[in-house]
């Protein structure tokens, strides 16, 4: 049992520490209790907590802040709660602004956006119980790893992607992709080069709205405050939520005016809810963005994300069982199989390494087969080498 955070560690009832390599639930960018976010928190406490979608000064402060960070043609905003909420509204802009006859939307097979109705149907597979896709078409996700085409990358030529855009050129009632551009519950799927180049031109020139869902990569995770920009897109929507507010509950819908503000899309109240644009929330969130524009935090992300990737492409050089890592920036995946040649995947070796490092004292975050590493920004180096050294130790012990 857990009983406070400070950075990146955690200490549990009996005064054990533990380094908290999933930063929370990939929420904590600064830390745990970050010393700037608890005093806005505090404050703001101490003055107003709800006036439903009323202007405060604290509010026209984040949108500004947000105007600075995010692309330019994302120059719109409204504040939600929780990620599934946000996708839920950008589900509600799509419906309302997509033209007669565009009825269905566009997901991508292994994405994740959340557990309320709308969300779930865009995921296809079992996330704790059984997949409900709705009214959704599908494409073919980038893992190449375990490629559904059992081709080879580079010689597939992106094959997974022209199948998406041939989709998209043939079915005239799509109003609009909706995806992870770096794909995170499922094991964290980096796309290879070219495959949202051509899967973001067909989305163009069909007039298919792109709807990125950065709720997990938003925020500055990958290198990037949108893992978008890194990979060339240019959304009309994207979602942002577990990094932004360092914990606290609170979302971000970023988009074109021109969409939000359509009519159709714009009447009384469509982007209020009970608990949306709470004070509480945006002091939160304007605190850990601005504390991430002023230390240059992302640029820190690319320096550790460097590190990282050395440390565990060198883990995977020791370890027959880890079949691939991958990842972007401070956003890991280690994917354990039983043997390279079958890539079984092996998730009672996943579990079992997340339970000795635990002990050792190093929380990572499991799912499935797939360890996830996911430390706060503002790691330093000697405690991203003790993780690893935590993290080689408890592999060993596992495998040995
Ligand atoms: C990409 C993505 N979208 C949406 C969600 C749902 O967010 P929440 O759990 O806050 O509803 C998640 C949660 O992990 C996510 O990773």
């Amino acid at each position: 049992m857990f009983a406070e955070g400070r950075g990146a560690v955690l200490t549990d009832l009996d005064g054990n520490q533990y380094l908290d390599f999933a930063a929370g639930a990939l929420t904590q960018s600064l830390g745990h209790t970050h010393p700037e976010v608890v005093e806005a928190l505090t404050a703001q406490a101490g003055r107003l907590w709800n006036v439903h979608d009323s202007a405060t000064p604290d509010r026209a402060d984040l949108l500004d802040l947000l105007a600075r960070l995010l692309p330019d043609q994302l120059d719109t905003y409204a504040f939600f709660s929780t990620g599934a909420e946000v996708v839920e509204a950008a589900l509600r802009v799509v419906q309302a602004t997509a033209a007669p006859g565009r009825n269905r939307m566009g997901a991508l097979r292994h994405g994740f956006h959340g557990k309320t109705m709308g969300s779930r149907m865009l995921v296809h597979w079992d996330v704790g119980h059984q997949s409900f896709s709705g009214n959704t078409v599908l494409g073919y996700a980038p893992y190449c790893y375990r490629c559904p085409l059992e081709l080879e990358h580079p010689s597939c030529g992106v094959r997974c992607a022209s199948l998406v855009r041939k989709h998209i050129a043939e079915k005239p009632n799509v109003s609009a992709l909706v995806f992870e551009p770096v794909l995170g519950a499922a094991g964290v799927i980096v796309p290879p080069p070219g495959y949202w180049d051509q899967i973001a031109e067909a989305c163009r020139a069909a007039g298919v709205l792109l709807v990125a869902d950065e709720v997990l990569t938003g925020g500055g995770r990958t290198g990037a405050f949108l893992a978008s920009e890194l990979l060339g897109i240019k959304p009309d929507l994207a979602m942002l939520s577990k990094g932004t507010a360092n914990g606290f509950p609170f979302a971000v819908l970023a988009g074109r005016g021109d969409l939000l503000r359509r009519p159709e899309a714009a009447t009384t109240g469509a982007y209020a809810s009970t608990y949306a644009s709470n004070p509480l929330g945006i002091a939160a969130a304007r605190a850990t963005l601005e504390v991430i524009e002023r230390d240059r935090l992302i640029e820190r992300v690319r320096v550790l994300g460097a590190l990282l990737e050395d440390r565990l492409g060198a883990l995977r050089s020791r370890f027959a069982n880890l079949g691939q890592v991958r990842g972007l920036g401070l956003l890991w995946g280690l994917e354990f199989v039983t043997d390279r040649a079958s890539r079984t995947p092996a998730p009672e070796i996943a579990r079992a390494v997340y339970t000795t490092a635990l002990d050792l004292g190093l929380r990572t975050s499991l799912g499935g087969h797939i360890l996830r590493i996911a430390p706060p920004f503002t790691l330093d180096e000697a405690l991203l080498d003790e993780g690893l050294r935590l993290l080689d130790k408890a592999i060993g012990q596992v495998v040995a």
